[in-house]
């Protein structure tokens, strides 16, 4: 039996406030979340919806050195962005509050010194990666270095993105700092952790023995955590941006923000609720938290042994974590631009916000990554929603306003293809709620759309239009049972598609409602004047479904160029090859421009071996001064070539950067002229 609850808390993950969200957020997070909390309060549940912006961290500060402005803007300027993205999909928060609101410091504090008092911390010095040009701790993101698990050159130091493992910093293999580009050196600092290990045998037995009905892939990877043994995890960090560790003799150090954004979920509810504690503390409030894949351990483990170690809470007892949308067959990413951003799509298609939602849930990532494509957007707009669901409604809807001036006919003796369809709408509302009540959003819609196929196969079949002519009062019945169909229509779609169910039920003119009317055929009465009808989705057309291929082809090309400024190697040659090359270390000792060019130097270098000319084409990017007292690296047994009546006696070695400039190749430290370079 399952346990009756109070009342409901759930939580859709704070999305970081460094970037827009795109419709992978939506589909994995904000769209099954918010179907789940609009069905409860459907039921008449007591329910609370909360999230808000996740602002401290490091992908943050990065963002906010990237663009040359404070972390501050960069989160006012998203966190708007973001939560005006959400209210137009339709995103019922009762709460979209921030991490760097007032409130939120003040309980993060809070509950970070109630487990300081509680000595449910300890506190450990360690060796951690600091950049000496910057004068910082590199923490997480700060440092980039080669996975030690898969070899992924660009692995962070909290996460490998291309195997997904954690990792600590001193993990990575050859790390390098994001700040100055340079190596890392280790030096002390001291933290707090929490000992994650003291609570794994209570977690065992609470998510392996008790919450075997959590989802396959959550259970297993929280399996796959506790398997391996817990460590102790740092909850602060040595970073300028974040809440201030409330303790004596603790600045410059900053909560782990994996510390305070979970912890937003309580200040969000305290923000908007004064009764804000039986949310969270009661024990027959049921905790649900909504996130992607990527979110599973910290709300999993980490969060509940916060919530364990401080004593008061309630447990989550359920987090239904979707795996990843990926994007015409390539994985979602901010840093490439392979994404449609939320924002940017309610511009190209106005007014289809549920055509969006219909489509990410009826392809959610359930139970593996799943692919969103523009062709299928299309397919299932022009053939599900406009050519069953649409069609049906307006046909219900044109022939009553025909045939009875809109208003609703009297239902008279229903044959067995009726009575089969009465009892089909009352089994798919009652399929709809299990599939809801299992987080199955999926099988859920598809049951929803299957009324809409009932109601369309019905006018199909019977062709009430027809027989107007021969069985006019049969079509009564008709018209009354699909309209019913319709109505059912209306209620049911609410946490699917809720600007839909709005207009629909505007047309169908039902002001009272509720979720218990459904399933029935009475929820019109015999008489019943129904409002003018209007088209509840319009055809979407291939050019327009081009125009969006064409974008990401565009993305997917600039990207191509990105990476094709490294040339690929060139074939092998042999050690013989290589040693033919002689390379000495070199200084230029006299510069000046060939007269009448603009590119060439005409260059008087000391080779060790002796003072020779070598002209070189770097006057663009190198006055003759500059020049002067350079030590270089130059081939000295190139052939002799004449240039503008000059001989160059070998060649100095330069690189190109970024922008095509070529910068000298040369001797981090003194060296004396004629070393051999090998
Ligand atoms: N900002 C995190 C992410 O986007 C999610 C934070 S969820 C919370 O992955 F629990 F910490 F709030
Ligand atoms: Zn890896």
């Amino acid at each position: 039996m399952q346990k009756e609850f109070k009342r409901y808390t759930v939580t859709a993950a704070l999305p970081y406030a460094n970037g827009p969200v795109h419709l992978g957020h939506l589909a994995g997070v904000y769209v099954p979340a918010d179907i789940y909390v609009r069905y409860l309060r459907l039921r008449n549940r007591d329910v609370i919806f909360v999230c808000g912006s996740d602002e401290h961290g490091v992908p943050i500060t990065i963002k906010a050195k990237q663009e040359g402005v404070t972390p501050q803007d960069i989160v006012d300027k998203y966190h708007n962005i973001i939560k005006e993205s959400f209210e137009k999909f339709g995103i019922s928060f009762d709460v979209y509050s921030r991490t760097s609101a007032p409130i939120h410091y003040e309980t993060a504090s809070d509950f970070f010194k109630t487990l300081y008092e509680k000595g449910e911390f300890v506190e450990k010095e360690s060796e951690q990666y600091f950049d000496e040009a910057a004068n910082q701790f590199l923490a997480d993101r700060y440092i980039t270095g080669t996975c030690p698990r898969c070899g992924n050159e660009g692995a962070y130091g909290d996460q490998c993105e291309k195997c997904g493992s954690s990792l600590s910093p001193t993990e990575l293999i050859n790390p390098v700092s994001k700040l100055s580009g340079g190596k890392p050196v280790l030096r002390k600092t001291s933290h707090w952790y929490l000992p994650l290990d003291k609570h794994e045998q209570w977690l065992r037995q609470w998510i392996l023995e008790e919450h075997k009905e959590w989802k396959t892939n959550v259970y297993g990877q929280c399996k796959s955590w506790l398997d391996s043994g817990l460590q102790p995890r740092a909850v602060s960090r040595d970073l300028d941006w974040g809440i201030p560790v409330p303790v004596d003799g603790a600045k410059g150090k900053v909560l782990y923000v994996w510390f305070d954004a979970p912890i937003g979920y309580i200040s969000a509810t305290r923000s908007i609720r004064p009764d804000w504690e039986k949310y969270w503390k009661d024990k027959d409030t049921r905790l649900i938290h909504f996130i992607g894949k990527d979110n599973i351990v910290f709300h999993c483990i980490v969060f509940p042994a916060m919530l364990k170690a401080h004593g008061d809470y309630v447990l989550p007892e359920n987090v239904p974590a979707n795996e990843f949308l990926n994007l015409e067959s390539d994985k979602i990413s901010t840093s490439r631009n392979w994404a449609v951003w939320l924002h940017e799509y309610l511009v190209d298609f106005p007014c289809k916000e549920d055509v969006l939602r219909y489509v990410l849930t009826a392809n959610a990532p359930e139970t593996k990554d799943n692919d969103f494509t523009w062709k299928d957007f299309q397919t299932r707009n022009n053939s599900e929603l406009v050519g069953i669901l649409g069609n049906f409604v307006n046909r219900a809807m044109v022939l009553t306003h025909k045939y009875y001036e809109g208003k609703l006919p009297q239902i008279g003796q229903l044959n067995d293809q009726e009575k089969e369809i009465i009892e089909n709408i009352a089994s798919i509302k009652s399929l709809i709620e299990e599939n809801l009540e299992q987080f199955k959003f999926r099988e859920a819609l598809k049951e929803f759309m299957n009324l809409a196929r009932i109601g369309n196969k019905y006018l199909a079949d019977t062709e009430p239009w027809s027989l107007i002519k021969t069985n006019p009062e049969k079509v009564k019945d008709i018209l009354n049972l699909s309209l019913q169909i319709a109505a059912n229509i209306a209620i049911l779609g609410e946490p699917f598609v809720p600007f839909t169910s709005l207009k629909l039920r505007n047309m169908l003119g039902i002001k009272k409602w509720s979720w218990d009317d459904a399933g029935k055929t009475d929820i019109l009465p015999t008489g019943h004047q129904l409002n003018k009808p209007e088209l509840l989705y319009a055809k979407i057309e291939d050019d327009v479904i081009e125009a969006q291929l064409k974008r990401l082809a565009n993305i997917k090309a600039a990207n191509a160029v990105a990476t094709a400024l490294v040339t690929p190697q060139k074939p092998n040659i042999n050690y013989d090859s290589f040693s033919a090359m002689d390379i000495r270390t070199g200084v230029i000792l006299e510069a000046e421009i060939v007269p009448k060019t603009k590119k060439l130097l005409k260059l008087t270098i000391d080779t060790g071996i002796d003072k020779r000319t070598v002209v070189s084409g770097i006057a663009e990017y190198y006055t003759p001064e500059q020049c002067i007292g350079q030590q270089v690296c130059i081939l000295v047994n190139l052939e002799p070539r004449e240039l503008k009546g000059i001989t160059s006696n070998g060649m100095i070695l330069m690189a190109s950067d970024a922008n095509g400039k070529l910068v000298f190749v040369s001797p981090t430290e003194k060296v004396k002229p004629g070393s051999e370079v090998k």
